[in-house]
């Protein structure tokens, strides 16, 4: 198994190479690594029948690769521009095109990515106003399209003045290192989504049920009401967790 990672910063040595190294360093002993800096590499668009060897020799690597660990500092609350090219760069070989131009992934379909990026910007005001979500957005989009399976995310903001990891994010560098060391097959957290649906969908009935008991008085025994007041409450705990889980607890601190 080999794991490689991608640097996108104007840094060869800032946070997001520390952050990068810190997972590379700590995956399994039998987990080949292999980090490239896209600044050292001129990467220019792919021509038809041109060749392009430095496209070429990325490709390569990434093609022998099961895990990439894009890592990508936000700039101008946008993913950094090296980052940006190179996935422009590679987009004939991140996904094919059909006949009506519709895109379908290509041959890195099923491979596995893990993200991070970095801001000045502090917690809070990260999670307050997403400043690093554009990044993970455009990185998540273009995966997705090549259909490349999401691992996970780091984030590291308030970086400014910042000279070296705080230990919680190394801790979390560790964590992920794990996490990408195990071999995966295509997404295999769709059961997980499913139990996990499960258990909030029994959650909301039962609390449902429970706030429909003091309002007996009022629904008696009557079916319309019942059904009425239940679709009404579940609707309403439903969309204050649905709320919760895709916004609040999403948002990157
Ligand atoms: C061109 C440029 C634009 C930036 N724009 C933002 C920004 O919009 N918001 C922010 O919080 N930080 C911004 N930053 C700060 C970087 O995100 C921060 O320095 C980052 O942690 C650097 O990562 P590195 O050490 O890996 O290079 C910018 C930095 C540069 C160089």
């Amino acid at each position: 198994m080999k794991i490689l990672g991608i640097l996108g910063s104007h840094q060869e040595h800032g946070l997001n190479a520390q952050m990068l190294a810190e997972v590379l360093e700590n995956v399994d002993p039998d987990v080949e690594t292999e980090t490239i800096y896209l600044e050292n590499y001129d990467i220019t668009p792919h021509k038809y029948h041109e060749k392009n060897a430095v496209l070429d020799e990325l490709v390569q690597k990434m093609t022998e690769s099961d895990v990439w660990v894009l890592a990508a500092p936000t700039y101008f609350r946008e993913l950094s521009g090296v980052m940006k090219n190179f996935f422009d760069c590679m987009r004939p070989k991140l996904v094919y095109f059909k006949e009506n131009g519709d895109t379908i992934p290509g041959q890195f379909k099923d491979k596995h990515y893990l993200s991070i990026t970095s801001c000045y910007v502090s917690p809070l005001e990260n999670f307050l106003t997403g400043v690093t979500d554009e990044s993970f957005k455009t990185i998540d989009r273009v995966m997705t399209a090549a259909g490349v399976i999401k691992v996970g995310e780091i984030v590291l903001p308030g970086t400014f003045g910042m000279k070296s990891l705080p230990n919680s994010k190394k801790k979390l560098c560790q964590k992920y290192a794990k996490k990408i060391s195990i071999r995966k097959r295509k997404d295999d957290s769709t059961l997980k989504r499913y139990i996990q649906l499960f258990f909030m969908i029994a959650l909301m009935a039962l609390i449902t049920m429970g706030i429909q008991i003091p309002l007996q008085s009022v629904i008696t025994n009557n079916f319309w009401l019942n059904y009425l007041s239940f679709t009404i409450i579940f609707f309403v705990l439903l969309a204050c967790i649905l709320h919760f889980v895709t916004f609040v607890k999403h948002r990157r601190r």
